[in-house]
């Protein structure tokens, strides 16, 4: 772009942040009263944010999940109602979109939180690839695909959601975690830059390590998870009350880890400096392994 042009296309990009945006982000996100759904709602951080919302007044949480007699045990535990689901698969997903439109409201906000780690090499076998790529960007997709148009048509709707900070600064051991992460959170850029004037809102919540099973036995095996823990491990239920500030701002990314906007500073100010970086601290994490 050369310069004149440059300029132009930063002044019409103030003007669209400063005053058309700003008008139509006046209003702030309550739970009180809504209809939320919560893939992975059945442990962990899906659970976490399913009591919190339900203290804050939800009208009604559906928690979807793989897991359906946890699905169940939440549900009772917060007044909702479970669904057993595989969020990998599109007519699942629809399925609970208009089973929870038709039986008990319109879905004011809709978290697609459950997701994987798998697939940690170039290794790993294809079909654990295709199985993360499904369950952590897909599963997105799937919710944005059946919920936009419905949203839009009724004048807005929320959809949350849970990336990670693997999303914005990779993961150490964890290929395709890295990846699919960033796929989400591109994924979740574009529903938001696309729909933000029909009143669709979006928060991508990017945590770095929280306490759940994802971080717990085995998992701690993966250096990178591990290295991950060491910078802070925080409860989920922390983490809920950073999200219920979050939505309130109806801000678009949610870090419950602060120190996160630093690195991603430090990452864009000096893009090859940062690689530099995070290849030593691979090597020095990675020592004592064959050299790869
Ligand atoms: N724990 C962390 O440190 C951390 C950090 C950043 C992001 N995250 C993300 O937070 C989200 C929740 O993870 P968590 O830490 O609570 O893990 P978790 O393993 O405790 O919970 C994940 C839930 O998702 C469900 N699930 C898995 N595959 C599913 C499928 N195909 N369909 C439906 N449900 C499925 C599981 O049954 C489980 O209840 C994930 O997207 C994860 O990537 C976690």
């Amino acid at each position: 772009m050369q310069g004149e042009e440059s300029a132009a296309f930063a002044i019409v990009v103030k003007y669209h942040a400063t005053s058309v945006f700003d008008a139509q982000w006046e209003s702030k996100v309550e739970i009180q009263d809504k209809v939320v759904v919560i893939t992975g709602g059945a442990n962990g951080i899906g659970k976490a944010l399913a009591i919190r919302f339900k203290a804050a007044g939800a009208k009604h949480i559906v928690v979807a999940d793989l897991d359906g007699a946890g699905a169940s045990a939440v549900a009772r535990e917060v007044d909702g109602t479970a669904e057993q689901i595989d969020v990998s698969r599109e007519a699942d997903i629809q399925r609970v979109i208009e089973t929870t439109e038709n039986t008990i409201g319109p879905i004011d906000l809709f978290c697609s939180n459950a997701g994987i780690a798998k697939a940690d090499s170039l290794d790993s076998p294809n079909d654990e690839w295709q199985l993360i790529w499904d369950v952590n960007v897909m599963s997105h997709m799937y919710a944005a695909r059946h919920l936009v148009p419905r949203m839009v048509k009724r004048g807005g709707g929320y959809l949350l959601n849970t990336c990670s900070a693997a999303g914005l600064l990779n993961q150490i051991g964890g290929a395709a975690y890295g990846v699919t992460k960033h796929a989400a959170v591109g994924l979740g850029e574009w529903i938001a830059l696309t729909y933000a004037h029909q009143g669709i809102r979006v928060s991508l919540l990017c945590p770095q390590a929280v306490r759940t099973a994802m971080t717990s036995g085995e998992a701690m095996n993966n250096k990178g998870i591990a290295a991950a823990a060491a910078d802070g491990m925080i409860e989920a239920e922390v983490l809920a009350e950073s999200v219920i500030e979050g939505l309130a701002d109806e801000r678009f990314l949610i870090l419950p880890h602060p120190e996160v906007v630093t690195y991603m500073q430090r990452k864009t100010a000096d893009y090859d400096r940062w690689i530099r970086g995070m290849n030593r601290f691979h090597q020095s994490l990675y020592a004592d392994e064959a050299k790869t």
